[in-house]
């Protein structure tokens, strides 16, 4: 029998953990939601205010429901606090030595049946278990951005990830309406090794003055019936986490189609992150919307 989970945390209340502490709290679990500081603590309550916000205006969650599903989340700044959790999913950038210095912390803090997860996009999940003492214990589960729309999540499982580890992840992810595919620990999984080389072509195609970026996501989305062109997409991934996967993915299998366009690194370099820092390929209403000006 599959493992009933009561109680997880996230750690990290990014576009990507901010959105996955909203997919539990929808299914009645309890979250503790996990920030390094106060600020950034607010910053994660934001978001998830501002996405039931939109919920209830879309009339898709009503006020009470609203109410319940905030209740079952408890803002930190406190690490310690993930010690009677079940499941602990890790959201935080994407940089190795991050995620292996919070995986050591929390392999001291949370109980011996506890699994440790990482939401990694394209790091090695390998690397980041072996900062702890039970490597065993230590799974990938990785989220598509929006969290709460799309329904898939890749169950990442290393060489030894233990069979009831990954079956009681698999069981988690059904049971929040997510389909779950299981893959091996390589950069990218399945969807961002095919997605990634994709957007970065579309961006060298941007940078060499090709196309427009109207014209290239119209061509996407209007010709191909993608759901939103690649540059808006990559505004929603956020231009600074794209850099991280296709660099990360690039040193890894060094397939040029995943050398990270310069243009991108620039970006990022001049604080145009995407729709999270208000302006990216395309410039929006505010930090965090998706309204174009
Ligand atoms: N947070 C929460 N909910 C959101 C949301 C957000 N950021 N954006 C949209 N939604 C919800 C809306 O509220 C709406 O819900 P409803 O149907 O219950 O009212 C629903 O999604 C549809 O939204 P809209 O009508 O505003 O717009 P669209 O129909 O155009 O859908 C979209 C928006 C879901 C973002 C769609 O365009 C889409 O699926 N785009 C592609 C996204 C994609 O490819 N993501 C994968 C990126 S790669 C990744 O995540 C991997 C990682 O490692 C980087």
């Amino acid at each position: 029998m599959a493992r009933e989970f009561s109680k997880v945390a996230v750690v990290g209340l990014g576009t990507m953990g901010a959105g996955i502490v909203e997919v539990f709290a929808r299914n009645a679990i309890d979250v503790v939601a996990i920030e390094v500081d106060d600020a950034a603590v607010e910053k994660g309550r934001g978001v998830l205010q501002h996405s039931t916000d939109r919920a209830v205006s879309r009339g898709k969650l009503s006020e009470d429901d609203q109410a319940a599903l905030h209740s079952r989340v408890h803002f930190t700044s406190s690490i310690d606090e993930v010690a009677d959790c079940q499941l602990v999913i890790e959201a935080v950038p994407e940089h190795l030595h991050l995620k292996r210095e919070i995986f050591a912390k929390l392999d001291a803090v949370v109980g011996p049946d506890a699994i440790l997860a990482t939401n990694t996009s394209s790091l090695s999940v390998t690397e980041i278990a072996v900062a702890t003492s039970n490597p065993k214990r230590v799974v990938g589960m990785h989220f598509f951005n929006p969290a709460p729309v799309l329904q898939f999540v890749e169950v990442i499982r290393t060489v030894v990830t233990e069979d009831e580890v990954f079956e009681d992840v698999k069981a988690l992810a059904q049971r929040l309406g997510k389909q779950p595919v299981v893959v091996g620990d390589k950069a990218g999984f399945i969807a961002n090794a095919l997605l990634f080389g994709y957007l970065n072509h579309a961006v060298a195609m941007f940078e060499s003055k090709y196309a427009s970026r109207e014209d290239i996501d119209a061509a996407m989305k209007l010709g191909c019936g993608y759901p939103m062109g690649p540059l808006a997409l990559m505004d929603l991934i956020g231009l600074d986490t794209a850099y991280e996967i296709l660099d990360t993915m690039y040193k890894q299998g060094r397939d040029r189609l995943h050398a990270p366009s310069p243009i991108l690194k620039q970006m990022v370099s001049a604080g145009l992150k995407g729709r999270k820092s208000g302006r990216g390929f395309y410039t929006y209403a505010e930090p965090g919307s998706s309204q174009l000006v």
